[in-house]
């Protein structure tokens, strides 16, 4: 029987999983990387997660595909310096990894993984043109178009959380301003909401929660009327509406799968994205495409990635 590794490579954490080619989770880790500094000591924790979920049954693993935040360049399998992975700079992941495991890998930008995972095995049933929008740490896009996952020239397209939305706009972790991520971002969310007036609820929630604010005191807080965290919320949604309605004008996608920590604050979320989402729209366009939650939560980029390699053997079955 093949198997394969899946692992989604985060700023905080490494989630792995062991899977077969229906895309069944045989096992799974998850290893905190919070406190490493740089990509060497979070190598060596990939190296273990690996290790450890191939134990007993490496020879039947076939392949190990990894999920990173880009930008990077999923052909040479190299990570360039991704904002939500301070301290990497042109890391040679895919080579390093093949090196020291023994094992093919192969590297991808995380939100398009999650995106083959939602097509697959979630959200996406496995039809048409579906794009999936991530809004955690960072912010970005899979597109997958007519059933193809699109890569563009050099392999870096879908970077729809460093389009600018407003010139004018925060600075962004990749140095520039205005990015739909510096706008809308789950960090985004917590530092304009830790910029609130001192008598807004989000402060008293964080501080029952540990001190720190983060998105889902601003989202608890819009839930319990806050009128600071509503102006938070409604611009963050107008933000993402207006980066969506691009994405749509362009790729008249039938599905946006939306997922990332963000997604989860659910009925906070969703009535009003879509309400927004619409009004941004060309007439021929309302209506045309739906946008729902993504279904695969964290394991949607673990099984995107381990797809990439049944996928291609899928098609290679099939003769394609
Ligand atoms: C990166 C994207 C990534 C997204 C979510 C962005 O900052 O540029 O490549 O998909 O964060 O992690
Ligand atoms: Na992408
Ligand atoms: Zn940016």
């Amino acid at each position: 029987k093949s198997l394969y590794v899946g692992i989604d490579l985060g700023g905080t954490k490494i989630a792995g999983a062991l899977v077969d080619r229906d895309g069944s989770l045989l096992r799974r880790i998850r290893l905190e990387t919070r406190a490493e500094q740089g990509p060497q000591p979070v190598i060596d924790r990939l190296v273990e997660a690996v290790i450890q979920l191939t134990d007993g049954v490496r020879s039947s693993v076939k392949g190990v595909g990894v999920a990173a935040p880009g930008p990077l360049d999923s052909r040479s399998g190299v990570v360039f310096s991704p904002p939500n992975l301070p301290g990497w700079m042109d890391v040679p992941l895919r080579q390093v990894l093949e090196d020291r495991l023994g094992i093919p890998v192969k590297l991808e930008n995380d939100a398009n993984a999650a995106a083959w995972g939602e097509y697959w095995f979630g959200a996406g049933q496995r039809k048409g043109t579906m794009i999936y929008l991530t809004v955690s740490t960072g912010v970005g896009s899979g597109l997958v178009l007519d059933g193809r996952l699109f890569r563009g020239e050099n392999t870096f397209a879908g970077e729809i959380g460093h389009t600018i939305v407003d010139p004018e706009g925060p600075p962004c972790g990749c140095g520039r301003k205005g990015c739909l991520e510096s706008l809308a971002s789950g960090t985004a969310i917590a530092k304009f909401g830790q910029n609130t007036d001192p008598s807004s609820l989000i402060h008293s929630l964080a501080m029952e929660d540990g001190g720190l604010v983060r998105a889902e005191h601003v989202f608890e807080a819009y839930r319990m009327g806050d009128a600071q965290a509503e102006i938070i919320i409604r611009q963050t949604v107008l933000y993402l509406a207006i980066g969506l309605s691009n994405l749509i004008h362009i790729f008249n996608p039938g599905k946006i799968v939306v997922g990332g920590g963000v997604s989860r604050a659910g009925d906070m979320l969703f009535p009003l994205l879509r309400e927004q989402l619409e009004s941004y729209l060309m007439a021929p366009f309302r209506g045309t495409c739906e946008v729902v939650p993504a279904s695969l939560g964290e394991d949607a980029g673990v099984l995107g990635a381990a797809a990439l390699w049944t996928d291609s053997s899928r098609k290679s079955e099939q003769g394609i």
